[in-house]
């Protein structure tokens, strides 16, 4: 069987983005940032009007919580950057393009509403994340495989899970239900985005099995969270890795492993030999995984047992 173009691709799947689209737009439930941020606590800053500069001491939430808060809002204001890419790959006509611009808007929200939350509780040092933000905007962000169709809807379907794991765990280490409530709701937006792409991705083993493999083999091997642009991202990754929110074992056990189980990937009939190939690369590579994550579990809970010692 020969390998389908990328425009055949995207004409195949444009019914099932219509019907996921649908399903997307009947169970999405609305909301409002506004709702979640507890406006009453707020103070002016210093600058043009006059009030308070920023100190340390004005948030009590722990530092790893500072540090995933701002890691996660880094990665929402990338946004244009995000849009680019796939208003670039997925066009902006007929479903592709409703989809497009309603994930964007529904992104968007989960910018201002963390921002908001940020700034209005002192969480975090305004100063220092505008000028991260600057940083990080300016070196914009593109996805390696920004021009295959397939490797781009299973990047997705990882990336939002990934996300949604990242918001929900960084909600319960600040220790504020207000901003767990918040993270709650951003998190439950990004579960969406990810049934919507791993549907598509699903089609798309009907379609094409082989290349679905590829792609995804192709992606588990070398996947990256989309914030991994920040400026010290590496150091902050370990931060939170340590602390629970985002580690190898939940990327393995909790990302990786339940969406390749939804794809049924081990049990796809129809493989060429690349498509085979590529099967064996998945399973080696969760191998892998499995004891990478469990050589960090080890370190960590010896580092866990040093501190509860000293
Ligand atoms: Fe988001
Ligand atoms: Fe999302």
């Amino acid at each position: 069987m020969t390998a389908l173009s990328q425009t055949a691709l995207l004409l195949e799947l444009a019914p099932v983005v219509e019907r996921n689209l649908d399903r997307h737009l009947a169970v999405a439930k609305e909301w409002f940032p506004h709702e979640y941020v507890p406006w009453s606590e707020g103070r002016t800053f210093d600058g043009p009007l006059g009030g308070e500069a920023w100190a340390e001491s004005d948030s009590t939430i722990p530092d790893v919580a500072r540090t995933a808060l701002i890691v996660n809002l880094l990665t929402e204001d990338n946004l244009p950057s995000y849009h680019h890419e796939i208003a670039t790959l997925f066009g902006r006509d007929g479903a592709w393009g409703t989809w497009v611009h309603r994930w964007t808007a529904e992104e968007g929200r989960h910018g201002t509403a963390i921002r908001d939350y940020l700034t209005v509780t002192r969480a975090v040092d305004p100063v220092a994340l505008e000028r991260a933000r600057m940083t990080h905007m300016s070196a914009g962000y593109a996805n390696v495989h920004d021009d295959e169709v397939l490797h781009s809807l299973a990047y997705v379907s990882f990336q939002e899970l990934a996300t949604r794991i990242s918001h929900r765990n960084t909600g319960r280490v600040t220790g504020d239900p207000a901003c767990e409530a918040l993270l709650a709701r951003v998190a439950a937006d990004e579960n969406l985005h990810m049934v919507f792409y791993r549907n598509l991705l699903a089609a798309a083993f009907e379609l094409a099995p082989s290349q679905a493999m590829r792609a995804v083999a192709d992606v588990v091997a070398d996947f990256q969270m989309p914030g991994n642009g920040i400026d010290g991202f590496a150091r902050k990754s370990v931060a939170i890795a340590l602390a629970g929110i985002y580690d190898l074992r939940q990327h393995r056990d909790e990302v990786v492993a339940p969406v390749l189980r939804q794809w049924d990937v081990f049990n796809v009939t129809g493989l060429d030999a690349d498509g085979e190939a590529a099967r064996d690369e998945i399973a080696t590579h969760l191998d892998d995984l499995d004891r990478a994550a469990s050589r960090f579990e080890e370190k960590r809970d010896a580092r866990a047992a040093r501190l509860a010692s000293r």
